[in-house]
């Protein structure tokens, strides 16, 4: 089977949504900072993160194991609160919400690909990427089954549609969480390791379809090790020891041998509002 994501116009998911006609930011984050109490004593885990992120961008987050990098796709869904600061997202300031505001909130608004996949054990998987559209109200109740079915053609899953997340492998389950996450085409699609348990080539082919979403004006969030997938992305942001770092990323400029026209503010290593911009000698020696 293959990936075939124009089909995806015949789920109104050509159009640029209304959010995504201003430029406003749909991610802004104001001085996160986020601190865990531990049995040996606060971890920081993000300390005064400022961030934007543009309707339609592709941004990629790279940093070692432990940086921070789930943590701040939780600031961003709201599936976490910041310690302190304010996350604006879409629009709306969500860290008052409460969960239950926040789950109707990221239902429609936020699709979340987790790095452990968070797929219901009881559920099968088709019935697992129903469940947004069912919890939402998304979609007509006879074609919720019909939706569901064309997103896991597109993650290449169709064949496993009856079967129980268990009886999954790990490829698999990651290709389920995907489906579901874009079960309501949300706007904005937030994604820890998307790609990490998949073979090369299926790797390649989903990140096809995530490109796709991006030129039809989703924007999208990924956390990725996977250098050659990072070379196709525009924006690379790093977090080292919960410090956010932010820049065009050299190897996709390298990649696409192009003039790729560099933001205002993106090619120092102070940028506006105090953002980091990342220079590898600078934080080598602990400058940046
Ligand atoms: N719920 C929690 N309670 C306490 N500490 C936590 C919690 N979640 C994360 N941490 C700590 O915060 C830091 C950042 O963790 P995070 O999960 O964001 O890292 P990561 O960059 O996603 O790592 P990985 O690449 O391994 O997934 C780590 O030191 C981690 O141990
Ligand atoms: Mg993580």
């Amino acid at each position: 089977m293959k990936v075939r994501p124009e089909k995806t116009a015949h789920f109104h998911i050509t159009g640029v949504h209304r959010s995504m006609q201003s430029n406003e930011n749909v991610i802004h984050l104001e001085e996160v900072s986020k601190v865990y109490k531990g049995p040996a004593g606060d971890i920081h885990a993000l300390k005064t993160v400022d961030l934007e992120v543009k309707p339609g961008e592709f941004v990629g987050v790279k940093g070692p194991s432990g940086s921070g990098k789930s943590t701040l796709l939780n600031m961003i869904t709201g599936i976490d609160h910041p310690t302190e600061g304010n996350v604006t997202v879409a629009g709306t300031s969500i860290v008052d919400m409460s969960e239950n505001q926040l789950a109707r909130w990221r239902g429609r608004q936020v699709g979340v690909i987790f790095q452990f996949f968070q797929l219901l054990p009881t559920l099968t998987i088709v019935e697992n990427v129903m469940l947004p559209m069912d919890f939402c109200g998304m979609y007509k109740t006879k074609e919720r089954p019909e939706r569901a079915m064309h997103l896991l053609e597109q993650v290449e899953l169709a064949d496993q549609a009856h079967k129980l997340p268990s009886t999954l492998s790990g490829g698999q389950m990651q290709r389920a969480a995907i489906a579901r996450a874009l079960a309501n085409d949300p706007p904005l699609i937030v994604a820890d390791e998307p790609t990490g348990n998949l073979d090369s080539k299926t790797a390649d082919r989903i990140f096809q379809l995530f490109e796709g979403l991006v030129e039809r004006g989703r924007t999208f969030l990924m956390v990725t090790h996977d250098d050659n997938l990072a070379t196709r992305i525009p924006r690379v942001l790093r977090v080292l020891d919960g410090v956010l770092y932010d820049d065009v990323n050299p190897d996709y400029v390298e990649a696409k041998k192009q003039d790729v026209q560099i933001p205002e503010g993106m090619n120092g290593v102070n940028g506006k509002n105090g953002v980091k911009h990342y220079d590898e000698n600078r934080v080598a020696q602990g400058m940046a």
